[in-house]
């Protein structure tokens, strides 16, 4: 079987042959295709800023090669929903006002949408044990807190 060398991102196809492979995903994003609405903030896994989805599930983008993505699906904010139309954790996220300085966003809305779809509790708590990856300096997390419960429901 041949091993596939493309990664598909928000939909579209990009070839990775000849990629070096020590480029994480957050750079390519960032730096080769300028998708840079995923965020670095630690470039350590201890942030979550560059939080984007693989395969629906989510990961640390500076964590992961670029070249681990190969065959699989990679979505960042900007895949999730548009100017008009935004997915309703974006839209919950401007109605509650779930941040201050924006820095943090993409990688707690991305965050919050993954958690949608994992066994986690409904108490306030078991969503915060959830989102404790992403960190959020200006302290906006009562109003994260209300984003996420309206959309889980
Ligand atoms: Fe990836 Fe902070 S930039 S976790």
């Amino acid at each position: 079987p041949s091993i596939s060398r493309s990664t598909t991102i928000n939909g579209k196809s990009y070839d990775l042959t000849g990629l070096d492979p020590r480029v994480t995903l957050l750079d390519l994003l960032r730096e080769r295709i300028y998708f840079t609405g995923t965020k670095k903030g630690c470039d350590h896994g201890q942030c979550g800023a560059c939080t984007v989805h693989v395969n629906g599930r989510r990961v640390n983008s500076c964590l992961t090669l670029a070249i681990m993505t190969a065959g699989k699906e990679v979505t960042t904010i900007e895949g999730l929903g548009q100017p008009g139309n935004l997915h309703p954790m974006q839209a919950a996220f401007v109605e509650h006002d779930g941040y201050q300085c924006g820095y943090c966003t993409s990688g707690q809305i991305m965050s919050a949408v993954a958690l949608l779809k994992e066994p986690i509790g409904t108490t306030d708590e078991d969503i915060k044990q959830a989102m404790a990856g992403n960190i959020c300096r200006c302290g906006a997390y009562p109003n994260i807190l209300a984003a996420v419960k309206q959309v889980r429901g």
